[in-house]
Formats: structure tokens, C-alpha cells, sequence
């Protein structure tokens, strides 16, 4: 009974979210046919590489991804499909790292790919995964420094101590995005690093998001996501030119893969005389 009685207000929120999506414009919708010749233009383009050099890393990433299974064992939903590894992948390629952060990582679906391109690239990157909940299937616990912790608040502290050059961001409160952006902006001034930020597609954009900032636990598709509010926030412009945005000092791109994987980097790291 105490219960039932807790659980209403959950259960009323859940219905009045069910209301506010069927009579809201927003649709999410994710990119279901990618188009190779667009991506493989993009990501010539973010990383200075000839369509040879980039064919040869396409089809040894292509190799390796088919070899291993990936499509039947992690799947290409909600978590990193083949061509945003495929990124990851060229963004490892590009800074090799000797340090790895992941935030939300949930099952371990995007730890497993980056923790099995090290040996492809001849990395031995340490990865250190935050969470706040231990949910780990897909890698084991002494493959990774699992951190069980909300590093909201404490980001600058977390790149001090860890140093990564490569970051990838998947997790979905307004506070930590916002945060982790405007740090790593900051922080990459001095250090050459890449910020990988998952689900930054226009299709789970949505300019009428009515959720409050401070209740991540709502956050669906069906919502909208808040990582192009807060890009558009932080960088300082509209919303509408994400797609390739540069500032004085960094450059990001939202690629047209299925959710919308964005990489930001100092042009620095991107520029071809510091390869
Ligand atoms: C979309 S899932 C991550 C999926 C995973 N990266 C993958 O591709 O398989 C988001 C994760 O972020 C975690 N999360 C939520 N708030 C967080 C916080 N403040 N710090 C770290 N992780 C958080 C959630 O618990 C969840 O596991």
C-alpha cells in the first residue's frame, strides 16, 4: 500500500509525459538509411584526409566490425551504430590516446567497440567509465576503471586526475552536458584531446523541449534530448548551424550517422601539419 502510494506520483508524471508527447509537433526520428558518400565526405573533411586515407580506414574498420559481430551482439540502437564507431575510431587513429574517459556506460555496448580498437590501432589507452548506476554486461571489470559516481559538479576534477585525450559523452542531464562542454572547451586549449558526444541528431532535437533541466530521469527520444541545446548554449550560436560549426579555437561537426555523433576538437589536433 505505502508502496502504490509512492509510486503515484511516478505514475502520474509518466501519464501526464504520455499526454504532452501525443499533442506535441516533436517526432523523434533517427536516420535509418545512412548515406556512405555524405559521411565519408564529412568525416574527410573534419579530419584532413584524403578519400584515400579514409577508404583504407573504412574498409579496415569495416573488416574488423564484420569480424567481430558487432551488429548481432551490441546492436546499432541506442548506443554507438557502426559509423559512429567508425568515428570513434578515426578520432583514436588521429589522438592517440594514452587515457580514455567514458560517461555513461550503462551496459559497456560503446566501451566494448573502443576497448577492442586499441589492439587494431596499437593503443593500450587505460579506459576509465563513469556511471552512477552498475550495470556492466559487455565488458569485464578489470578490462576498465568502472567509477560508479555522479561527476556532476566535479568534471575539471575527473580531467586533472585522468587526463584523457579522447572523451566520449553519453549520458543524458542538462547540468552534466552543459558542464563537461564548457570544461572541455577550457581544458583542450592546452592539451590536445577530442570530445566524442553521442545522440546530437537534429531528429532528437526538439525546440519546445518542456522537461525541467533538473530531471534526467524523464529523458527519452519521445522528450527530445537536451545535447544540441546545450552545444548551441555553450558555442554560443543557433542551433540550426551545429552541422559545422567552428569557433576561434575548436571545430565541431554532427555527423549524419543515426544519432548524430558530434566531435569537437581544437583545430589544432585537426590541422594536417601536426599529424
Ligand atoms: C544512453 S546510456 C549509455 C549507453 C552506453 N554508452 C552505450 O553506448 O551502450 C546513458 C547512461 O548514462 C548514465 N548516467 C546518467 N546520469 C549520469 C551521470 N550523472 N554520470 C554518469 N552517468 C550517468 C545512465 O545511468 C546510463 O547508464
Amino acid at each position: 500500500m505505502t508502496s502504490d502510494i509512492q509510486s503515484l506520483p511516478r505514475k502520474l508524471r509518466r501519464l501526464s509525459d504520455r499526454l504532452i508527447y501525443r499533442f506535441s509537433s516533436y517526432r523523434p526520428q533517427l536516420l535509418d538509411r545512412i548515406d556512405f558518400a555524405r559521411l565519408q565526405a564529412e568525416a574527410g573533411d573534419y579530419f584532413h584526409l584524403s578519400p584515400e586515407e579514409l577508404s583504407t580506414s573504412f574498409q579496415r574498420y569495416r573488416r574488423f566490425h564484420e569480424e567481430r559481430g558487432y551488429e548481432q551482439s551490441l546492436g546499432e540502437s541506442r548506443t554507438l551504430s557502426f559509423e559512429e564507431a567508425f568515428l570513434v575510431f578515426l578520432s583514436l587513429q588521429r589522438i592517440r590516446p594514452e587515457k580514455i574517459v567514458e560517461i555513461g556506460t550503462q551496459y559497456g555496448k560503446s566501451t566494448r567497440r573502443i576497448l577492442d580498437m586499441r589492439p587494431l590501432l596499437d593503443l593500450e589507452a587505460r579506459v576509465t567509465c563513469f556511471d552512477i548506476l552498475d550495470e556492466l554486461r559487455f565488458v569485464t571489470r578489470d578490462e576498465i576503471n568502472l567509477v560508479i559516481r555522479d561527476i556532476s559538479g566535479e568534471f575539471r576534477a575527473v580531467l586533472e586526475k585522468e587526463g584523457p585525450a579522447f572523451i566520449f559523452l553519453d549520458a543524458r542531464p542538462y547540468p552534466l552536458l552543459k558542464e563537461v562542454v564548457s570544461e572541455f572547451l577550457a581544458w583542450s586549449l592546452e592539451r590536445p584531446a577530442i570530445l566524442a558526444i553521442h545522440d546530437c541528431s537534429p531528429g532528437l532535437y526538439n525546440p519546445k523541449m518542456r522537461l525541467p533541466k533538473d530531471q534526467p530521469e524523464r529523458i527519452s527520444s519521445r522528450s527530445g534530448v537536451w545535447e544540441r541545446h546545450v552545444l548551441a548554449e555553450v558555442l554560443s550560436m543557433p542551433e540550426s548551424s551545429l552541422a559545422d560549426a567552428r569557433t576561434a579555437t575548436h571545430h565541431l561537426r554532427v555527423f549524419s550517422t543515426r544519432h548524430g555523433l558530434a566531435l569537437l576538437a581544437p583545430h589544432r589536433v585537426l590541422d594536417p601539419k601536426n599529424r
